[in-house]
């Protein structure tokens, strides 16, 4: 698989150096005209081209991987599709339902597929969540919560990621990946709340404390890019009828009603150097290579289907940013 790389930021940035180690796949060229961007396509040693559809006509290419702030995904995911290729992009998808639906329509004009870079769905503690619902290995789900929290990411203050029609702010750009998680696990909620604040100076809320109603089960959510240094926090619970799954700092835990105490092996085998401020992490690893055998066989993702990502905009849709 040749893959056409947009955007050689953070996530460009790590999404390269796991291709180096997906079997069958290589970044075959970039796009990019910065001149960041032209001086990190010349560290690589990978051609780089002021557009998508100037680097196809030179080079190619069978999947697009685009890696660009949010507001531009849709437009550069059609031109992918009008020049036939395959189009994975990163989280969130769009920023409505209706862009959202748009490039699906798009990659079933042109026969192609779109992918979707949940990364959490790759990760073994939530591979092991879905495990533990499925099988209902402490019984039915009662009650779950999740929680993100982050200081404010003071780097990248004054970009795109501070203005709500380039990134949706925090809930697309942040809760999105557990809200990912909680519409995989048990669907689109039937009644959706939540509180929110911030400080007066703000542009943006600060902090969100989400509700998600369903038959039997609740579900809140915590998301937050505080004005306070506090360490970076994701960790979240599950609360079945028979025991509890404890994901946190400590690694995944199972409670079981019975006393048994079930320490599960989350440590990824391979973990890759992400080239950016995040730990080697075998995450993006297992999920660029997903996508890529499912590319090779034409085929949609089942781990991030349609019907789930189009979802989740939908709810994300209705809160205020
Ligand atoms: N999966 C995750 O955990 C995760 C983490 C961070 C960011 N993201 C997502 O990844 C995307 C990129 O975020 P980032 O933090 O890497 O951004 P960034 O600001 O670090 O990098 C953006 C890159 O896009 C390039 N670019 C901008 N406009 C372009 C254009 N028109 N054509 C080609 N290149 C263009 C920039 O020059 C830069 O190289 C966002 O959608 C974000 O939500 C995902």
């Amino acid at each position: 698989m040749n893959i056409a790389l947009i955007g050689l930021g953070g996530m460009g940035t790590v999404h390269y150096h796991n291709y180096r180690h997906v079997a069958g796949a290589r970044v075959a060229a970039v796009v990019g005209k910065t001149e960041a961007d032209i001086a990190r396509a010349g560290e690589w040693g990978v051609p780089i081209y002021p557009t998508l559809t100037a680097l196809c006509a030179q080079v190619e290419i069978d999947m697009v991987d685009i890696c660009t702030p949010t507001f531009l995904h849709k437009e550069l995911a059609l031109e992918g599709f009008a020049l036939g290729k395959h189009v994975l992009t990163e989280k969130p998808i769009a920023l409505t339902l209706a862009d959202a639906t748009a490039m699906y329509a798009a990659a079933d004009a042109a026969g192609k597929q779109l992918y979707v870079a949940q990364l959490l769905q790759f990760s073994r503690a939530v591979e092991t969540l879905r495990e533990t619902v499925k099988k209902e290995t402490y019984g039915k789900p009662l009650d779950a919560c999740f929680e993100r929290l982050a200081a404010c990411p003071g780097w990248t203050q004054g970009s795109w990621l501070f203005e709500k029609d380039k990134s949706g702010l925090l809930p697309f750009d942040l809760h999105i990946h557990d809200l990912d998680v909680i519409v995989s696990l048990f669907g689109k909620p039937r009644t959706v709340g939540y509180t929110a604040c911030g400080g007066a100076q703000k542009a943006y809320r600060e902090q969100y404390r989400f509700q998600y109603g369903y038959e039997g089960l609740t579900v809140c959510a915590e998301a937050a890019w505080f004005n306070a240094a506090i360490p970076f926090t994701a960790r979240w619970r599950v609360y079945f009828e028979r025991g509890m799954l404890i994901c946190d700092a400590q690694g995944l835990t199972g409670y079981a009603a019975d006393g048994t105490v079930t320490p599960f092996d989350v440590e990824d085998a391979v973990k890759i150097p992400t080239g950016i401020n995040l730990p080697p992490t075998g995450w993006f690893l297992r999920e660029l290579t997903h996508f890529v055998e499912c590319a090779k066989a034409g085929e949609a993702s089942q781990v991030v289907p349609r019907a789930q990502v189009l979802a989740v905009v939908a709810v994300l849709e209705g809160i205020e940013a």
